[in-house]
Order: C-alpha cells, then sequence, then structure tokens
C-alpha cells in the first residue's frame, strides 16, 4: 500500500471533519489586534477562545519591547542552539528571573512547551524508572511517555486513590530494575479548568518514593497569589520536583520554561535532545517575556483583572443553571446536551447571530452527547462582555433544549 494512498483514504481523527469545518470551526483566522475584540470572517466578534490571559499580547508596553528588540536585533540572533552557538547574557538572565519568580535553583528555557515537555519526560527517566501520569495529561505529556522506554501507568483523572494504586504496582517494580518513580500532573488542566490535586499528590510523598513533574501551562502568571502558579497557589511549590510552564498563555508569546533544582536543570541543559539539536529561542522573544514578566511579577493587577471577568462569568453562568464541571480555574468549560452536529450549529449561530467566538470541543475529546463550549476570560474582557455572553448562552441553551438545532448537518445561517 502506498502511504499516499492511505491517508488520502483517510484524513485522521480530525482531518476527517475538515471538508466542512476547515477555517470555520478549525483553522478559522482571528484578525487584528489580540483583544476581547478581534475580526473573524470581516465580522468584529467577542473572543472567548485565546490564551491571552493576562492582557499581555496588546499591552503597549510590551508591543514595544517586542518590537524594539525586533529592530535591534532581527529575528536570526543568536544562531544556533543553546549548546553550540546559541547562548546570550539575555537567555541566562531569563532563566534567573524566571527561577526567581517560581521559588526554584535554576531554569532552562525551552524554544517550545510542548517539544520542551516531552523532551524533559524522555530525559529524566531511563527503561528501569516508571511513569506515573493523569489520564487527562496534555499531548506533550502523552508525547514524553510514549518515548519512555520503561513502565507506565496512567491514572483516572485526578483520582488519588487510583493514583496510589500505580505507585503501589510502580514501587513493586522498581524495587525489580533498581529505577526510580516520575509523577505528572497538570497544575490547571487546559481543558476542564480543575486543578491538579498537588496537596494530596504531594502528601503521598510520605508514603512512596517518586519525584513530581507538573505541567503548570495554564497556572503559571495566572493562580497563586504572586502568579507563580499553581503550586503557589496550593503552598506547596517546594513540593513540585520539576515546574514547567509555558510562554503561549499568561506570556502571550511563545517558548517555555522548566525549574527545578540546579542539578536537575543542569542534567537537562546536556540531555534534553529537543534543545540541544534545535535553534535556541530568537533574541526578541527572549527580551519580549522578561518584559512580560517584569509587568506582571511588579504588578498583580492584571492577575486581578483577570480573576475578576473569570469570576463574574462563571458566577453569571452557573446563576443560570449551568454546568461548569469541575473548574476551579479561569479556564471556564460550558458543558451542554447535544449530538455532534448540535454542536457545531450551536457554534454556528454563536458567530454568526451573537458575534461571540469560542472554542468548541466535541467528540472523541468528550462523549458523543456532550456539547464543550470553552471560554477562556482574560484581563481585557469587560464585565459587559461577561453580562452580554450569560444572556446570549441562556438564549442558545434554551433554543438547543427546545431541539431547534440541526441533528443531521451543519447549517451556516
Ligand atoms: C497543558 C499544556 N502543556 C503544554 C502545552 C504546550 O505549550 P506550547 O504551546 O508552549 O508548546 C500546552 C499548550 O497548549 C498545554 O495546554
Amino acid at each position: 500500500m502506498d502511504i499516499f494512498d492511505k491517508i488520502k483514504k483517510n484524513r485522521g481523527a480530525l482531518g476527517q471533519h475538515a471538508e466542512y469545518s476547515h477555517g470555520y470551526f478549525m483553522f478559522p483566522k482571528l484578525e487584528g489586534d489580540i483583544s476581547n475584540k478581534m475580526m473573524f470572517r470581516g465580522k468584529e466578534v467577542l473572543v472567548w477562545s485565546v490564551n491571552n490571559y493576562l492582557g499581555m499580547a496588546n499591552h503597549p508596553e510590551v508591543r514595544k519591547a517586542d518590537a524594539d528588540a525586533a529592530a535591534k536585533y532581527g529575528l536570526s540572533q543568536p544562531m544556533g542552539a543553546r549548546m553550540m552557538s546559541g547562548n546570550s547574557n539575555l537567555h541566562e538572565k531569563l532563566e534567573e528571573e524566571l527561577s526567581s519568580f517560581v521559588s526554584k535553583e535554576d531554569t532552562i528555557l525551552v524554544n517550545f512547551g510542548y517539544q520542551g515537555m516531552a523532551s524533559a519526560i524522555d530525559a529524566l527517566v531511563d527503561r528501569k524508572d516508571v511513569i506515573v501520569y493523569d489520564s487527562e495529561s496534555h499531548a506533550c505529556i502523552l508525547d514524553g511517555v510514549r518515548m519512555h522506554q520503561g513502565k507506565r501507568f496512567v491514572y483516572a483523572h485526578n483520582e488519588i486513590d487510583k493514583l496510589e494504586i500505580m505507585l503501589q504496582r510502580a514501587t513493586k517494580i522498581i524495587g525489580e530494575t533498581d529505577g526510580g518513580i516520575l509523577v505528572i500532573t497538570e497544575g490547571v488542566f487546559g481543558m476542564g479548568g480543575d486543578t491538579g490535586k498537588l496537596p494530596e499528590i504531594v502528601a503521598l510523598k510520605k508514603k512512596y518514593d517518586f519525584r513530581l513533574f507538573v505541567d503548570d501551562a495554564h497556572g503559571i502568571g495566572t493562580m497563586g497569589e504572586t502568579g507563580a502558579g499553581t503550586g503557589e497557589h496550593y503552598g506547596v511549590q517546594d513540593d513540585i520536583d520539576i515546574y514547567f510552564g509555558t510562554f503561549a498563555k499568561a506570556f502571550a508569546s511563545i517558548g517555555g520554561f522548566i525549574s527545578s533544582t540546579e542539578n536537575v536543570v543542569d542534567y537537562l541543559r546536556y540531555n534534553m535532545r529537543s534543545q540541544i539539536f534545535a535553534k535556541s529561542l530568537p533574541m526578541p522573544l527572549v527580551v519580549g517575556n522578561l518584559k512580560r514578566l517584569e509587568l506582571f511579577r511588579n504588578d498583580t493587577s492584571f492577575k486581578d483583572d483577570l480573576w475578576k471577568i473569570a469570576d463574574a462569568l462563571q458566577a453569571g453562568l452557573k446563576a443560570e443553571g449551568f454546568n461548569l464541571g469541575e473548574t476551579d480555574s479561569q479556564v471556564t468549560p460550558v458543558i451542554l446536551r447535544g449530538g455532534p452536529f448540535e454542536a457545531a450549529n450551536v457554534v454556528t449561530d454563536l458567530r454568526e447571530n451573537y458575534a461571540i467566538f469560542c472554542s468548541l470541543v466535541t467528540y472523541p475529546v468528550v462523549p458523543k452527547d456532550v456539547i464543550l463550549l470553552r471560554l477562556i476570560p482574560t484581563a481585557v474582557h469587560t464585565l459587559e462582555d461577561v453580562d452580554y455572553t450569560v444572556g446570549v448562552f441562556k438564549k442558545i441553551k434554551a433554543k438547543l433544549e427546545r431541539g431547534e438545532y440541526d441533528k443531521e448537518k451543519v447549517v451556516f445561517a
């Protein structure tokens, strides 16, 4: 069989929907400055689907720092991987600032969070070691686990008694292999918005020997008193052995970082394949990330503004009887009942008739009869945006319950 024939016939789990969804449900183009209102297909929409949590994307000081750095350094500097010819004082300065922000000894930058996370897992464990991870882990964690040549155990999402059973199994195995155990969870789960049960996981350290790796992509900048993340929020930052944050969300930029002890970070620096064999972060991103960190570290009003909106949105939706799942973070899932076509028609109605743009999560990520609309509040939304959205959601819920959305096909209004 020619692999090209195969891929023509089977476009994959997401690609199979491309014919009707490309450019609209998938790969839509949001245009204009990143803010609460943007342009979609020539029309202004209220956007609840970009992770610009702290409103950094379009902050004038950030835009200036990005532009000045691009003018000064271009996009090329520094050339090469960090290890070979791509290191700089500014890369090291950003690492120092991040270490101090998240209260860890040392930090290594990674040029995409995804590759960094997967590659760090790959570097940390060998065939004698056992990985134990949450079943709702992000794809980058799953890819890291896929590279692991030893045993791995998955536990049902956030179920600590299941985690404990897996730790018992893992402990038995490492007794034979002489390896170690790495537990991986997210700080804030990106889809459901529930936080990883970090205090309970940390408490298990008293009974079992393991190291804890937390992917806090959605928690950095948004959770905790200073914005240092979900570990700070729960007062367990010191018990997180390896802490990951991305620049792709609260920082509204690109790249990420991993913080830990000097010894662990030094090991990662010399063993993380995705960084050793890839070009380092371009200077404007490093300078831009320094600026963002300086801004929100010295001024918690960015985080307070985000939470003002997140709290109002969640309270408003709950007051109207919406099911927001288990969220205890800013990520706001709205769970409705309906099939995949009804889901698509709800989203079309929201976009075309109410000028609200939010993301849709459907089967296979959620069961076939569940519609999950995912709302991402940010510091640049207003309370009027919240009121308007809650009112519209009330209307679409009533329409859905009356069976007004087509169940057989997508209808573009
Ligand atoms: C939980 C989680 N981890 C890691 C990543 C990857 O980060 P990046 O976008 O920096 O590659 C994401 C981004 O979607 C995420 O949600």
